[in-house]
């Protein structure tokens, strides 16, 4: 086990490159399944989201190989047998998208119930009514989803809520079925345009993504290309939120300010600078921090990944914050560590209001989950002293080298072994 030590209080400065986003790769990675031909995949992110996603991919006999950090050459002709291994399954929300990609090649599909971050319930009963929109059907047996199809029609889909995870697999079935399917209400967010961006690229006729009607004409051989990844928006957008904490100055590189938008307009609206460039942004405060209200939304809403680290910022603001975030139940586990710190936050249901206390204290911490120990780490940064952030593996999930990025900012922070015995007892 690991944990980050911050020495916090001093202001960030410098620049700092993005990686490819974790929600856009893990979905291109598993559509890969979907390709007749080798496939090169450049700006993927260094983060053990990813590489269960390789080792799903390897041990199922695809061929993946690094040729370097970020880029991976992937032929998945070899895979013979449509079950994810159930350990790696369950360990990973992202692994139903293999649900979606078997489905469309073998029109068979095994794969565990998806784990990852706890926040709350997170059924896939829309996922499993796009299939059998398409004709599919499901069972559950020990633990494991068995969807399969004698073949797969296109279809009207109807999703009756906003799902970003089932427009994804729609989409993913979709691709290969006979006939036109066409999405209604789906999600928005940048990495289902990327998505759909890969599988176009590949000869897929996918058209409307980035709005709420998707319109997907199945096609028979997907050819293989050499791909790029976009941007991680919420990675650039904790870095925003990072330098505005410390009241620092930093330029953000490698980023599409297009989808930073709705964090930008509430940055400025807290008093912080921001200046978008071209492929960058500047961060920068000069003055107090100011209270807000917020409620999260689907794309191009103010998204609930990034609402932990801000209500964070908000704990350093001058005034009382409300923060509404119902997206999932269970996205405001942070705030019993954050009180350790000194913040004030009570938290009724879906709704958080913070007293801006204008400072943090030092002291340890546990990452609840992804974004929750981004948040932690935040709050260490611009905390008086010293702030010990435990279960760091929750951050690596979607954080490619956080402390040396942090580091190149000027932050103090290391990464320590925690001795076993000392893991016992705080966990006991
Ligand atoms: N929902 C259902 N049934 C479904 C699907 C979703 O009830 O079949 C509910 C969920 O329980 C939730 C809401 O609908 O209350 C939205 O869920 P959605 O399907 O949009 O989320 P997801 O696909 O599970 C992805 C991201 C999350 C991000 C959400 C919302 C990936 C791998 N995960 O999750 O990312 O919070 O969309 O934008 O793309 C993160 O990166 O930290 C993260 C949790």
């Amino acid at each position: 086990m690991e944990k980050f030590v911050i020495n916090g209080g001093k202001p960030l400065k410098g620049e700092v490159t993005i990686s490819g986003a974790k929600n856009a790769a893990v979905a291109i990675v598993a559509a890969t399944i979907l390709c007749d031909e080798p496939c090169v995949l450049e700006n993927v992110p260094d983060i053990s989201d990813i590489t269960i996603c390789m080792k799903i991919l390897s041990s199922m006999g695809a061929v993946v190989k690094l040729v370097n950090k970020n880029t991976y050459f992937i032929d998945t002709r070899g895979i013979k047998d449509p079950k994810v291994p159930y350990d790696l399954a369950r360990t990973m929300r992202a692994s139903t998208y293999f649900l979606g990609t078997l489905l469309g090649r073998f029109h068979n599909a095994y794969v565990a119930m998806p784990g990852g971050c706890d926040l709350g319930d997170r059924p896939i009963d829309q996922h499993l009514k796009a299939f059998a929109s398409l004709g599919a059907q499901h069972e559950l047996q020990s633990g494991e989803v068995h969807v399969h199809a004698n073949e797969l029609i296109g279809s009207q889909i109807y999703f009756d809520m906003n799902t970003v995870g089932g427009t994804i697999n729609a989409i993913m079935a979709a691709c290969k079925a006979k006939g036109l399917s066409i999405i209604e209400n789906a999600a928005k967010e940048p990495h289902i345009v990327d998505l759909a961006n890969f599988l176009n690229s590949m000869g897929a006729d996918i058209r409307g993504a980035g709005t709420d009607v998707i319109k997907i004409r199945g096609v028979n051989y997907l050819k293989g290309i050499t791909y790029g990844i976009i941007p991680d928006q919420i990675e650039a957008g904790t870095y925003m939120v990072a330098a505005a904490a410390t009241k620092g100055d930093v330029i953000i590189k490698n980023v599409i300010p297009k989808h930073l938008e709705s964090i930008t307009a509430k940055l400025r609206k807290v008093g912080v600078t921001v200046i978008e460039n071209d492929e960058s942004v500047e961060v920068r405060v000069d003055g107090p921090l100011l209270k807000t209200s917020l409620k999260t939304m689907p794309h191009p809403g103010f998204p609930t990944d990034m609402q932990p680290q801000f209500s964070t910022m908000l704990t350093l603001a001058e005034g009382t914050s409300i923060i509404t975030d119902d997206i999932f139940d269970n996205r405001f586990k942070y705030v019993s560590e954050l009180r350790r710190m000194g913040a004030d936050i009570s938290v009724e249901g879906t709704v958080a209001v913070i007293q801006g206390t204008g400072s943090l204290q030092g002291s340890p911490v546990v990452a609840t989950d992804l974004r929750a120990g981004a948040a932690l780490i935040i709050a260490g940064l611009a905390a008086n002293g010293v702030t010990e952030v435990e279960n760091i593996h929750y951050i690596e999930r979607g954080y490619e080298s956080i402390d040396k990025k942090l580091k190149g900012l000027g932050a103090d922070i290391k990464r320590v072994v925690v001795p076993d015995v000392d893991h016992m007892r705080m966990s006991s």
